[in-house]
Formats: structure tokens, C-alpha cells, sequence
């Protein structure tokens, strides 16, 4: 439940104030302060960013003046696709963090979001904690409130007013309930909210936005806003501020802060929530924030498919330090998000927008290794035993789980696993011979006169290649351990079906 901010208290001691009676701004006021005093972070889970790397461009073929990060987004312009995202209003402090922060975003070309105006429909008088256009007439802004009040009484006519009151260029609908459900007052009927969505989508006259907190959207529901006709979905994944370790500092009682507790590494990374969400609901915009924490992370999301980058908790901390500290954050993020794109050789967004020079790391380390075994065999009937050969293939793959491929790149010489006994193999042998024996004139493929393109030293093999039919050029096996998981009696054999040759048997091991 985001409402409002008690600024003044944003220094204060630590002591949370009991729940009850505490309403909404002081829960704000809470939050603020837990925000900047308090280790926030989600733990056990990461942005996801740190699992993606850009291959470097050493040659970029472009002077770092041109490079140009500036794009267009709902008829404004922004110098770069960065976002300060929705935090605070309704009380003093909000309003200078607000104002300060509207500053900055208006001198650096940055879009903003402003807090939840929930405090603003109840009390009209606290407009002045929102109200940032005088100070930034340019800049893409937003209005925010929790999409579960459209279950509170709250509909169409309410979200135009706030966004009017406001000068916003869209609302941003929040969407929050896991964080409402660890709190004691939390509002958690969230039922039959898409439908609700959808009818706003259809009568604001401004794009509707939705948003995580810090939780993440998952390909389902991005494609269920999608087709509820939301404009764009900020993914707000997990990795950054985590809204459990909020509130788990705010609740009183022990057994509740541990429910809150249990949910520190809840969430999809967001780096996970873009990929994702790109492909889930491509007719929409992407937007990413939630641990965004410099500018290459805002690159990789970009060129994750991303239009837009949100950050928040640093944000919140630099206003704290002050109008310069805010200022120098985002021309941090801007900087360093012109530089990665310039060293990508990136002139543009669309350049980077799903750039082929961003890799993942575990895609890298699970290219399947692959060994081509060579072997002379001993003429037509041999079974050779390879299994010994493929194991130590797979062992020195280090796979642990997985399958590996064993397949013979020859039309005459088969790969199959049967069990190794003497008189067995002896009894395939007379097997292949009956169903394809041997024999001059029997094959059409020997009659060589008949053929075009025959190498001189062609044997008669029409009988090989009938055996070879039954047979097959491959097995696969259960790697399990890192070892092959083979039945108790079971060998891999190279069959040869011709006559004595060199073979080549490709061993592909797939897994992790
Ligand atoms: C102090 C504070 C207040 C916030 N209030 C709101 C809010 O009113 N509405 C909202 O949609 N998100 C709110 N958020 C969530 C952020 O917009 C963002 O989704 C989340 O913090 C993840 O981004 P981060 O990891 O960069 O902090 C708030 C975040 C902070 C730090």
C-alpha cells in the first residue's frame, strides 16, 4: 500500500511505529526511511543482468560524438531511454524529493514517474507534493496508483483526474500483491483486476502502463496485459529493491517478519522478465527496471529488447544526498549507457535494441562439446566395442546431466547398442546376412555400369547398405552423474557392414 511519504521523518531514528492507527502516510514515511537506512536489496536472487556479457567491439567504426542514445516515447523526447521510477508524494519531504528529482530529469532529458496518487484522489490538497511540472514542462511523466484500488471504488474517472491534476503523459498502474499480502492493513483483492485493465485501457485517453514492484511480470501475464490493451509493461523484476525486506522491518509481531523474510529471493530476475516478455507480448513496449544499478546493466536491457529503463532505490538515495548527487547519478547512467553503446559500435537505440553482440554466459559454457573418434576396422561383421571411448568422452566434457549422441557419419557402418557376447555378435552376423546377404547381381547398386559419377575403387555394397537400413547411424544415452547410464549387459558397438575402412564416429555430449 503506497499512499504517501512523511518527509521530515526521513531522518529518523530507526523505531518503527506500531501499525496500528499508523495510516498511510506514516506507512510511507516508514518506507522511506527503511529505504535509506536499511539494507533493502533482494537476497538470493540478482538483477540477472551478471549472467548476460557484450561481446566488445574493438572496431566500432563510429566517433563516440555520434553516438546517440536520445528516442521518442509517447510524443516526448528523451535525451536518453532512462527512467527515474515511481516513488514518493503527498507529503513535504515527497515534494522536494519530487521537485528535485523532476529537476534533474527535466536537465538531463530522463523520464519520470511520480508515486502512488491514491493520497492525492483522498486529499486534493496535497497536489503540491506531485505537482512537478512547473519545474519540468518537457519531460515524459508519469502518474501512478495501485491497480487493486480499481477494486476499491476507484475506476476511469478517477485515473483521469489524477493524471489531469497531474500534466502526466500516461498512468502507471502498480501492481503489488505480494507486498500487500505480508502486510498486516495490506489490500489484497485482486481478483478480477484484468477485466478492469482492460475497460481503462479502452477509455483513458492516455497510454496505460503496468507495472511490478520488484516481483517481476512473467511471460502469462505480459500477454494477458497485452491483450488487455495496456501500452507498455514495466517487468519491475526481482534483483533490486525488495518490498518483503520493506515491510518485514515495519511488522511488529515475529512470526509475520519471518512470513516476509521467507520471501527475500522471491521473484523473476529482471533480465529473465525482459527476454521474456519481448516475446510474449511483442505488439506492446518493454520496459525494464528492478536492480538496475548502472548503465551497462541498462544497455544489456535494451538490447534485451527493453525501451525503457527504470531505476528507483538509487534515485531515492542520491535525492537524499542532495539535488548535486541526483544530478550526478543520472549523468552517470547516461554516460555509461553512451559508452557501452560505442563500444558496440551501436550509433543508435535500434542498434542496440536486441544487438547480436549480447551474450549469455551459460549458453557459452554449454556449447556441446563435441570428439570425432576415428577407427580402422576389421571388415564387414566386426562389432566394435566403442562404449569405453564415448565414456571418456563424456567424463572429459564434465557434463554431469545430459545425453550424448553417437552417430556414425557413414552410410555403411552403423552405431548400436546390443550386449557383447561372442556368440551373440556371431548370431547378428548371420541375422544381417540373411535379411541382405552378399551376392553378385543380387543389388541393382552393384550393377557399376548402370551408375554415373562411380569411384574406381567402388565396392559391391549394395548388400551393406540394406543391413545398414535395419540398423541405424545413431544411439543416444541418459548421462547421469556425469556417467554414461547404460543397462547392466549394454555396449555402444560400431557396426561395420562393408568392409575393412576408416570410420569416423562423432560424439556430441549435451547438458550441464
Ligand atoms: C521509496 C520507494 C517508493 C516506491 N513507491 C512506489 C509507488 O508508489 N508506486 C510504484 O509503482 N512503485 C513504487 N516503488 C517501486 C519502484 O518504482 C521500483 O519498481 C522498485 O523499487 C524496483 O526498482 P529498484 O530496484 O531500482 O529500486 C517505490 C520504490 C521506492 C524505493
Amino acid at each position: 500500500m503506497w499512499g504517501a511519504d512523511l518527509g521530515h521523518r526521513i531522518e529518523g531514528s530507526g523505531h518503527c511505529p506500531p501499525l496500528a492507527g499508523g495510516g498511510i502516510a506514516s506507512r510511507k514515511a516508514d518506507h522511506v526511511r527503511i529505504n535509506l537506512e536499511e539494507d533493502v536489496g533482494a537476497k538470493g536472487v540478482a538483477s540477472g543482468f551478471e549472467d548476460y556479457y557484450f561481446l566488445h567491439c574493438a572496431l566500432p567504426e563510429l566517433d563516440l560524438d555520434q553516438v546517440d542514445p536520445s528516442t521518442e516515447l509517447f510524443g516526448r523526447r528523451l535525451a536518453a531511454p532512462l527512467l527515474i521510477s515511481c516513488m514518493v508524494g503527498g507529503t513535504e519531504q515527497a515534494a522536494s524529493i519530487n521537485r528535485l528529482l523532476a529537476q534533474v530529469a527535466q536537465e538531463l532529458g530522463l523520464a519520470m514517474g511520480l508515486g502512488s496518487g491514491r493520497i492525492l484522489l483522498e486529499r486534493p490538497s496535497v497536489l503540491k507534493t506531485f505537482d512537478v511540472r512547473p519545474v519540468a514542462p518537457d519531460i515524459l511523466l508519469f502518474a501512478n496508483l495501485g491497480a487493486v484500488q480499481l477494486n476499491k471504488g476507484y475506476g476511469v474517472e478517477e485515473c483521469r483526474r489524477l493524471v489531469d491534476a497531474l500534466g502526466a503523459d500516461a498512468l502507471v498502474l502498480h501492481l503489488n500483491a505480494l507486498q500487500e499480502a505480508v502486510q498486516p492493513e495490506g489490500d489484497t483483492c485482486f481478483a478480477g483486476l484484468l477485466g478492469k485493465i482492460g475497460e481503462l485501457c479502452r477509455r483513458l485517453e492516455v497510454p496505460v502502463i503496468v507495472k511490478e514492484v520488484g516481483w517481476g511480470i512473467a511471460p502469462d501475464v505480459a500477454r494477458s496485459l497485452a491483450a488487455a490493451g495496456v501500452a507498455a509493461v514495466d517487468v519491475a523484476g526481482a534483483g533490486g529493491t525488495s518490498w518483503t525486506e520493506v515491510e518485514r522491518r515495519r511488522i511488529s509481531e515475529p512470526w509475520r517478519a519471518r512470513v516476509a523474510a521467507a520471501f527475500a529471493g522471491w521473484g523473476i530476475p529482471t533480465a529473465e522478465c525482459v527476454r521474456h516478455a519481448v516475446r510474449a507480448a511483442p505488439g506492446i513496449r518493454i520496459f525494464a527496471s528492478g536492480g538496475v544499478r548502472n548503465g551497462v546493466d541498462a544497455a544489456k536491457a535494451i538490447a534485451l529488447g527493453a525501451e525503457l529503463v527504470g531505476i528507483a532505490g538509487p534515485f531515492l538515495r542520491a535525492a537524499a544526498a542532495g539535488r548535486e548527487a541526483a544530478r550526478e547519478l543520472g549523468r552517470e547512467f547516461t554516460e555509461t549507457l553512451r559508452i557501452a553503446m560505442f563500444s558496440l559500435g551501436a550509433r543508435t537505440l535500434a542498434d542496440l535494441r536486441f544487438s547480436p553482440r549480447l551474450r549469455r554466459r551459460d549458453e557459452d559454457l554449454g556449447e556441446p562439446p563435441i570428439a570425432r573418434l576415428t577407427y580402422r576396422t576389421g571388415g564387414a561383421g566386426q562389432f566394435l566395442d566403442i562404449t569405453d571411448d564415448v565414456s571418456a568422452v563424456v567424463r572429459s566434457s564434465g557434463v554431469r546431466r545430459g545425453l550424448v549422441h553417437v552417430y556414425s557419419a557413414h552410410t555403411t557402418a552403423a552405431v548400436r547398442i546390443n550386449e557383447n557376447e561372442q556368440f551373440l555378435l556371431q548370431d547378428f552376423r548371420r541375422f544381417l546376412d540373411r535379411i541382405a546377404p552378399a551376392g553378385a547381381g543380387a543389388y541393382e547398386h552393384d550393377d557399376i555400369a548402370r551408375r554415373v559419377d562411380v569411384p574406381p575403387d567402388e565396392p559391391m555394397n549394395g548388400h551393406s547398405h540394406c543391413q545398414h537400413l535395419v540398423l541405424s547411424s545413431s544411439e543416444t544415452v541418459p548421462i547421469v552423474d556425469g556417467e554414461l547410464e547404460l543397462g547392466r549387459w549394454q555396449r555402444i558397438f560400431l557396426v561395420e557392414l562393408c568392409a575393412a575402412r576408416e570410420r569416423r564416429v562423432i560424439v556430441q555430449v549435451l547438458g550441464r
